[in-house]
């Protein structure tokens, strides 16, 4: 098995999240993330499961119920630059979000790709859903178009972040091509 920016995404989601969590996928995509999630927060939880295309959305239904014994996902088939008012019953309630941005594999990229101005709406939104040891966890491509620019401004917004409170790590290959996808995580320590 190699060590994937999937992979170190998941390790790290996995010490955080547990069962009873409310959480949030704000890419759907094929539901790889989803399913991981709602795995690990099981039927006591509650996971909000976020893709603009209904293509997305319908691929995450159909993986779950393939795979999944809890009945726990909520389904919001909407742009997550709306993700505070999707969620806004949990303010501060929130332990993990996850975006895995870019395109869904085999659908037409050129329509639905993640965007530099909707993902960072987003992301300041989910600063505000988080709860007190919440997590944030971006997995970032900079191989399509717009993909790099949307990696710098995410990196810096994130770099931003009041530095008492949270702890932002990245994680990228050395020994890749340029393009290959980084992991950006923040956890929130606030006492
Ligand atoms: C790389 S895929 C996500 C992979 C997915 N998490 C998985 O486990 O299979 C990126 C997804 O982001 C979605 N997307 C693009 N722009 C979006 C937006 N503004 N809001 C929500 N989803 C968006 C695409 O439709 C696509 O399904």
């Amino acid at each position: 098995m190699n060590v994937t920016a999937v992979h170190i995404a998941h390790m790290f989601i996995k010490d955080f999240v547990k069962s009873g969590d409310i959480v949030i996928d704000a890419t759907a995509g094929n539901g790889n993330d989803t399913l991981f999630l709602s795995t690990l927060i099981g039927n006591s939880g509650t996971i909000i499961s976020i893709d603009i295309q209904k293509e997305a959305i319908n691929r995450t239904q159909q993986l779950i119920a393939r795979h999944n014994p809890y009945s726990n996902v909520h389904y919001v088939c909407d742009s997550h630059e709306h993700i505070g008012k999707i969620a806004q019953d949990y303010q501060n309630q929130i332990s993990c979000i996850v975006f895995n941005l870019g395109y869904l594999p085999g659908a037409d990229n050129t329509v639905h790709i993640t965007k530099k101005d909707s993902t960072l709406k987003a992301l300041e939104s989910s600063i505000q859903l988080l709860n007190n040891r919440g997590i944030l966890c971006v997995i970032a491509y900079q191989g399509h178009i717009g993909g790099l620019e949307e990696y710098v401004a995410i990196e810096q917004f994130m770099q931003t972040l009041e530095p008492h409170i949270w702890h932002v790590i990245k994680s990228e290959a050395i020994n890749q091509t340029n393009t290959a996808p980084i992991v950006l995580l923040a956890s929130k320590r606030k006492y």
